[in-house]
Parts: structure tokens; C-alpha cells; sequence
């Protein structure tokens, strides 16, 4: 690895997470141990991060890391760049499935941003205990995370302290991107929910990019998003993603920041990422999207944040609580499988990110008779 001189511990301190699948352990389900140990290796090595920590879920690796360098420090992302590439020579060494698939480059241009990993960053001032919770979801999209980031910041029926915290009973303002036209908008919760929910119940092309409470202007959660790039006729560029959220002293509190995720809402991907299925909530140890190569799982890691160490993590779906969120995430994976190849199961026409459509429509051009 390059050395460092490392950054200067100023007040404020950045959270970045950052994550690729640079080979699956087997198929598209797992992440290789070794592909772990050598991402841990390579982070252990640097001078620039205050702490980290190494996850997965499904076949993405998660790089949690703090450090004093800000939001899209060339450094940091290129030392996770690094980190993905040796984890690609692992992976090439033991032929893993889709070695280096995410690394959309030869070689590293100062910012992750195009390069093909997913990033979610965000910058702040320590409060005096700091619990932030990482979201990583594996057969997914980043819209993903419309519906339960709207729970948690803008519904009373999930979020009990929107109405009786008067620190939360402000509202919070949402950042909207439109990942087609790579614009942003910001509407302000609750005034205006019915013009959020526009966009944001079509999560396909409209992303909850963050969120900030309204007296403070403070940052309260962040999400990885990723313009959608036109090929071919077709959006691409759709990403497993990843979420962090603060907790607690007027923001969501940790319960109400999970609550969302006991009903496990339907998500775009799942198999060959053109299938409709829901998120199931899963620890470390079960994200290993299995059955029709899922159901879509999510793992929620919870961490104190002390002078940048990262005191955790807590992985919060472990506990028993979820079991019923799994029961029924496999019932509605029981009732989707049925639909086969038909929707809304698999998803429509323009969303699909495997098609045949072009190839068999030239196929049988000729056999379409033009009714009068
Ligand atoms: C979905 C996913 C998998 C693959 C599927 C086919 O996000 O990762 O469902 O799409 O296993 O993979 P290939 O085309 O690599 O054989
Ligand atoms: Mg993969
Ligand atoms: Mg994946």
C-alpha cells in the first residue's frame, strides 16, 4: 500500500462507506473470506483512517471507514480502490465468480464517482453520544430505500417522536435525485409530503439522496445513489446501496430508525436484477441471497461512534424481533415465485436489467402483421 502522512483530527469527522462486488463466493451469493481478510489487510495498513470496519452482505464487500479528510477525499476513495482491486487479485486467484465485475476502470481517476463502487458519505461534528446505524442491501437498488427512509423521518406512524419529541416535531428536509437527468430538488417534511411522495414512490428513478433536520441543518441520514446512465435504449447503473442514519436526541431513535424494515417492502432486482421481491432483513451470518438468487436482503450494523472509532458493530437484525419480518419476507417471496416470468413479479419492460426483448423482436419482425 502507499503511505500516508494522514489527516489532521480537526472537529469534524467523516463516515464513509464504500463497497464494490469484486467476485461472488459462489455464484453472485457470498463474499470469500479471504477477499475480507485482504480488504481488512489493506485498510490496517493505512495512516489516513482513524477506524473501520470490513462487512458484506450478499457478494458486496462494505468498507465502513471514519477519518478527518472529508467527503470525496480523492485519498480515502483511492485507497478503497486499492483495497478493491488486491480483494480482485484474490478473487482472480480463486476463479470467485465476476472477479472485479464493480471495477469499471483500468485504473483509478481521483474519485470513486462513475468508477463503478457504490459511496455514502457523510460529515459532522461528534454530539456527545453518537449512535449511527449502516444499512447495506444486497439485490437491490438504491430507491430501495425510499420507502423506509420515509418512514423513519416523515411518518408518525413509525416514528412516534415526530410528534412527541419537540426536538423531531420540526420535520426533517429531504435531498431528491433524479438519476436520470442528474438533478436535485429538496421538499421539507411535512409541509409538502404529497409533492415528495411524487417522486419518491417511483424509486426507480427517484432517490432519497439525504436527509437533514430542519432547525439544525444538521445531517441525519445519507444514501448511495448512482447516476443512470442511457445504453443501448436502456437505463444501466442501478447498484446494491448502501444507507447511513444518525440516531437519537431528536433525531429517529434507534428502534424507530429499524421499524421500518419489519414489514419488508417490495424491491426491484432479485434475480438476473429484473425481478420484484421483498427486502429481508437478515444478520451478517444469513446474507447469502439464496433462493431464485435472493429474496433482496438487508443487514442493519449499528455503531457508537467514539473520537472516530467505530464501537460496534451491532447487527441489529440478528435479534428475534425480525423473525416475523422474515417469516413474511418468505411468504411474499412463496406468493412472487408463482407469477414465474410475468409481472409485476418480473419487473417491466424498461426496468429489466437483462433482456432479449431487442434480440427476438428482430428475430420475428417479420411476422408482425399490421392490423387495419
Ligand atoms: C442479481 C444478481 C444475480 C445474477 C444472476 C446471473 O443482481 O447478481 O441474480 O444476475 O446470477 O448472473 P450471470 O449473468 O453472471 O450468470
Ligand atoms: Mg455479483
Ligand atoms: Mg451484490
Amino acid at each position: 500500500m502507499r503511505s500516508h502522512a494522514g489527516f489532521t483530527m480537526g472537529k469534524i469527522l467523516t463516515l464513509s462507506v464504500i463497497k464494490a462486488d469484486v467476485g461472488g463466493f459462489v455464484g453472485h451469493s457470498d463474499v470469500h473470506p479471504a477477499l475480507l481478510e485482504k480488504a481488512k489487510s489493506c485498510l490496517s495498513a493505512s495512516s489516513i483512517l482513524t477506524d473501520f470496519h470490513v462487512s458484506h452482505v450478499g457478494d458486496d464487500i462494505n468498507l465502513i471507514m471514519t477519518h478527518y479528510g472529508g467527503r470525496n477525499n480523492g485519498e480515502i476513495h483511492h485507497l478503497a480502490w486499492d483495497t478493491f482491486i488486491a480483494c480482485t487479485e484474490v478473487a482472480k486467484s480463486l476463479k470467485l465468480y465476476g472477479a472485479g465485475q464493480d471495477l469499471l476502470s483500468d485504473s483509478f481517476s481521483g474519485n470513486m464517482r462513475g468508477m463503478g463502487p457504490g459511496v455514502a458519505e457523510m460529515e459532522f461534528e461528534e454530539r456527545p453520544s453518537e449512535p449511527v446505524i449502516v444499512f447495506m442491501a444486497d439485490k437491490t437498488e438504491p430507491g430501495a430505500w425510499n420507502l423506509p427512509v420515509y418512514k423513519m423521518f416523515a411518518d408518525p406512524f413509525n416514528t412516534i417522536g415526530l410528534v412527541i419529541d419537540p426536538k423531531a416535531h420540526c420535520g426533517f428536509n429531504f435531498e431528491v435525485r433524479d438519476l436520470i437527468e442528474n438533478k436535485k430538488v429538496t421538499f421539507a417534511a411535512p409541509e409538502e409530503l404529497y409533492d415528495l411522495l411524487v417522486f419518491i414512490g417511483a424509486p426507480g428513478r427517484y432517490c432519497v439522496k439525504a436527509v437533514f433536520h430542519k432547525q439544525t441543518g444538521e445531517i441525519a441520514a445519507v444514501s448511495s445513489t448512482q447516476r443512470l446512465n442511457l445504453m443501448a435504449g436502456r437505463y444501466v447503473g442501478k447498484d446494491d446501496p448502501v444507507l447511513i442514519v444518525r440516531c437519537q436526541s431528536g433525531l429517529p431513535a434507534v428502534g424507530e430508525v429499524l421499524e421500518p424494515f419489519a414489514n419488508p417492502h417490495l424491491v426491484s432486482g432479485w434475480m438476473r436484477g429484473s425481478h420484484t421481491g421483498p427486502l429481508m432483513p437478515v444478520p451478517v451470518a444469513q446474507a447469502t441471497p439464496a433462493r431464485f438468487d435472493g429474496p433482496p436482503r438487508v443487514v442493519a450494523l449499528g455503531f457508537q461512534m467514539c473520537n472516530g472509532k467505530l464501537v460496534g458493530p451491532q447487527d441489529f437484525f440478528a435479534d428475534p424481533s425480525f423473525d416475523n419480518a422474515r417469516r413474511k419476507a418468505l411468504d411474499v417471496a412463496d406468493y412472487m415465485r408463482t407469477l414465474g416470468p410475468f409481472e409485476p413479479h418480473r419487473l417491466h419492460l424498461e426496468e429489466m436489467e437483462y433482456t432479449t426483448l431487442p434480440d427476438v423482436m428482430h428475430r420475428l419482425k417479420d411476422r408482425f402483421v399490421k392490423l387495419s
